[in-house]
């Protein structure tokens, strides 16, 4: 426990910095091409608790229950096993023991929207129209034309609707067909997602990251979305239609609470993290009424779909701070397992200060496994697709040693690996000025600074075009600047203006992204030199 700068308490996650696992790619123990929980276990010291470790807070480990794996272990068939692809319940244990042992918390991923067509309670929902499983589901007779019962579209594409021959009804699903959509309206499913809730945290998790919430509830009568504002972009815009009916309902509130409600019977405190790309203004609304009353962190997907341009991150970042409530706090992360990794969406040149960004501003950062050594999307050349909705890029498998298969298996690697002899984990780690090594550093600078883990932040009014995104990060006794560039090129700023007499003209240097530009140097504000992309932490 530490304290804000205004004095509140603060949990361990606020200056956590957490750190997602697809654990189909981070480490294969046993040679199958497929990573797995043993994987998972024999690389923790990458992650905590030993020499030259990362220094992260807690791991989020995606999905690895039984799955057909439709859509990657989302679409989910036992929610309280393993996939024999990844281990048992044993090798959990184990994992989990091992993670504690060094103090990294651990978070499942928990599916509450929708099982595996194969899970028992869907095929039983299937089996009749009579059976008790069915009202778990959403089913609808079909339009007049005998077509879909609306027009509403799915995630990934096509009508959001599969039609059941055996029982003469659609059933609805927000993502794949293999996906059917759990009713949240229906109290049993309430009591069944309860359960596994329970299930994980009596088994000792520290929380959940809570998938597509925003799916949980939809409009009962069916109501026609609109269409899409055409050229407009939101993340509420897809698929040709505005998704008013079918996401972001006003009762997915209920839903996020009854959620909290049983981590809380089950281990109070444990951290629920919900997933959501809507706006960041309805976004806020997840976070309830105090804290503890629904999730404890959003992600903020604005900010993560902001080009590396500075303007547009402080404008996602502010919109944000002004967005949540007085106890909000930010979660972000630059890159997960559904989108374009940023080396690929920046551009190379940006990861130094991309790193000291999201491991500076307020909010506790998400990091995608392997972005701390600069991993970019790796397109599977031979034109082989294994996901449907085009995410294998972002997916391949971490980069251990200049080895065959980056040192990720000894068999054949489900996904083609990157060039591991130019990006690999063992290589950064003897190098003093890799990018693995910044992002130790910066993880050390934050948990050593009551200013970086819990201060105030406030941007500074650096002018549009200077491509320096500047902010002021303040806890009682520590108040620095954090100067980010975006711009590519060398120039000097005037960041003392900026702070419209806020600032000091002078300031020691902290650090810097640049590996030889050595910290403790005196610097003019009035005249701050920063090369292209180069990120300083000054201390005021
Ligand atoms: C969000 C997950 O991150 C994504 O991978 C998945 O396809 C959908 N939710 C559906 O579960």
């Amino acid at each position: 426990m530490g304290r804000h700068g205004d004095g509140k308490r603060v949990t361990w996650w606020q200056p956590g910095v957490l750190y997602q696992i697809y654990p189909r790619s981070f480490a294969d123990s046993d040679g199958d091409g497929i990573g797995d929980l043993d994987g998972i276990t024999a690389h923790l010291d990458h992650l905590r608790g030993a020499p030259g470790s990362l220094g992260v807070d807690a791991i989020w480990i995606s999905p690895f229950f039984p799955s057909p794996g439709a859509d990657y272990g989302y679409d989910v068939s036992d929610y309280t096993g393993v996939d024999p692809v990844y281990g048992d319940l044993a090798g959990f244990d184990r994992l989990l023991a091992a993670a504690h042992e060094r103090g990294l918390c651990v978070l499942l991923d928990l599916i509450p929207g929708h099982t595996s067509v194969e899970h028992p309670w869907f095929r039983a929902a299937r089996s009749s129209r009579s059976d008790p499983h069915r009202s778990l589901y959403i089913w609808a007779d079909p339009a007049p034309d005998g077509g879909p019962p609306n027009g509403w579209t799915s995630c990934f594409g096509g009508p959001a609707w599969e039609w059941d021959a055996p029982t003469g009804q659609y059933y609805l699903h927000s993502f794949y067909p293999e996906q059917p959509d759990l009713d949240w309206r229906d109290p049993g499913v309430h009591e069944r997602i309860g359960q596994v809730v329970r299930f994980w945290l009596e088994r000792g998790v520290d929380g959940f990251r809570v998938d597509a919430i925003d799916r949980s509830i939809k409009d009962p009568l069916l109501r026609e979305n609109p269409p899409a504002a055409p050229g407009e972009r939101r993340f509420d815009f897809f698929r040709g239609q505005h998704h008013l009916w079918n996401k972001d309902r006003p009762e997915v509130l209920d839903v996020v609470r009854s959620i909290r409600r049983s981590a809380e019977a089950a281990r109070p405190g444990s951290l629920l993290l919900g997933e959501s790309y809507i706006p960041v203004e309805r976004l806020a609304r997840y976070l309830g009424d105090a804290p503890g009353d629904a999730f404890d962190l959003v992600f903020d997907f604005p900010f993560l779909a902001s080009p590396w341009e500075a303007g547009a991150l402080r404008h996602a970042v502010e919109e944000a701070e002004a967005a949540f409530p007085a106890f909000g706090w930010p979660c972000r992360a630059l890159s997960n397992h559904d989108n374009p990794r940023h080396a690929t969406r920046f551009g190379r040149r940006s990861l130094r200060a991309a790193a000291m960004l999201s491991l500076t501003l307020r909010g506790t950062p998400v990091l995608y496994m392997g972005e701390e050594i600069g991993m970019a999307d790796v397109v599977p050349s031979s034109g082989v697709v294994l996901d449907r909705a085009g995410r294998d890029a972002a997916r391949t498998p971490m980069q251990w040693r200049d080895a065959p298969a980056g040192g990720f298996t000894t068999g054949r690697p489900w996904l083609p690996v990157g060039d591991a002899s130019q990006v690999n984990v063992e290589d950064q780690a003897s190098d003093p000025g890799s990018l693995l090594a910044l992002y130790r550093q910066l993880i050390a600078d934050r948990a050593a600074s009551p200013a970086l883990r819990a201060g105030s932040y406030r941007g500074l009014e650096t002018a549009a075009d200077s491509g320096v995104f500047a902010y002021l990060r303040q806890s009682a006794d520590e108040r620095l600047l954090v100067a980010i560039s975006t711009s590519g090129t060398a120039g000097s700023h005037d960041l003392y203006a900026a702070g419209r007499g806020r600032l000091p003209a002078k300031g020691r240097l902290r650090r810097s992204t640049e590996p030889d530009r050595a910290g403790g140097q005196a610097l003019d504000l009035r005249r701050m030199e920063l090369a292209g992309d180069e990120g300083v932490i000054v201390q005021l």
